[in-house]
């Protein structure tokens, strides 16, 4: 973390004036506030003044902030967070994310939790199918879970959710769709491996009704995620990954409207024409298929710094 304003521009003025409008908010700080919170927040104030400095907003645009402001927490609900999506679409999510989560190199890499990950979803054998819709592209996971040096792990747990073929979560069509649609629990076998059956996932939008959506049109970006499947990866001793895979021929992968793309998680899909196969699995020919192992980090690896 940075330091306070250097003393060159502090004033000993304690009216306002400003030329050192941030320094005379910063001084008025209580000596006997928690020294993180301190520090956060003459940050925030420096910065702040700083871009308030640089736009010279007219009283109307900075009213006009304020309304965007207030009309997000009014958009917040027990199943709505409006400020989460605002931090996603502006990069924040992703940035703090990938300060907490510097992998060494060779480990999945983390990327954006989402508003849809559900605790406790229904716990499957490998080789079960998550689809209960019937509805999408057929398609079969399959993989391992290793450490960095490529030793198995057996009974990691993998916890997956996606969208269904209309591009919307089983929790956001309560009543439309079958309950636990297309999410579930998979623990690898003995040798570390996972296989289940679900639907090749498609691109959907970020919920784009309030008022992040519409800063959005007005900055002229699209809501859409590029296609994926979520996983959360945990075995003990080992650092959890809030992870996707990503379909390498979706066309919204270089402009993901929340910045969660990481090459490193962009996975081969492979469309697989053979009617044996496909009965063995009970798909219709041609079906998709994709490999993906996942590699975890010991808990014990201290984070690297980045230069
Ligand atoms: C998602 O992938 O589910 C998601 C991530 C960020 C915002 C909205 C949805
Ligand atoms: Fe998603």
């Amino acid at each position: 973390m940075q330091q306070a304003a250097s003393s060159v521009s502090q004033s000993s003025s304690p009216y306002f004036d400003e030329a050192h409008s941030a320094d005379v908010v910063n001084a008025r700080m209580g000596q006997n506030a928690d020294a993180r919170l301190r520090q956060v927040m003459e940050i925030l104030v420096r910065h702040l003044h700083a871009a308030v400095k640089e736009i010279e907003p007219t009283h109307e645009e900075w009213f006009a902030a304020i309304r965007f402001l207030t009309e997000t927490g009014q958009m917040c609900t027990d199943w709505r967070q409006e400020y989460i999506l605002l931090s996603d679409i502006l990069g924040v999510s992703m940035l703090v994310d990938s300060i907490n989560h510097r992998r060494p190199s060779g480990a999945t890499p983390n990327t954006i939790l989402g508003p849809f990950y559900v605790a406790n979803a229904p716990e499957y054998e490998n080789g079960a199918n998550i689809c209960l819709d019937g509805k999408g592209e057929s398609l079969v996971v399959a993989g391992r879970v290793t450490n960095i040096e490529g030793t198995p792990i057996p009974n990691a747990k993998l916890e997956v959710w996606q969208t269904n073929n209309d591009g919307f979560y089983d929790v956001q069509q309560k009543g439309i769709q079958p309950d636990s649609n297309l999410r579930g629990v998979f623990n690898s076998d003995a040798e570390g491996r996972y296989w289940f059956k679900s639907v090749k996932p498609r691109h959907y939008p970020i919920p784009s009704d309030g008022p992040v959506g519409k800063l959005l049109g007005a900055i002229g970006r699209h809501p859409n995620r590029a296609a994926h499947l979520h996983f959360i990866v945990t075995a003990p001793g080992y650092d959890p990954v809030i992870t996707h895979i990503f379909t390498p021929d979706c066309p919204y992968l270089p402009e993901d409207a929340v910045f969660g793309v990481k090459r490193e998680l962009i996975a081969e899909f492979n469309q697989i024409d053979d009617s044996d196969a496909a009965r063995e699995l009970g798909f219709a020919a041609p079906f998709w298929s994709v490999n993906w192992d996942f590699t975890l980090a010991s808990s014990a690896n201290p984070t690297p710094a980045i230069a």
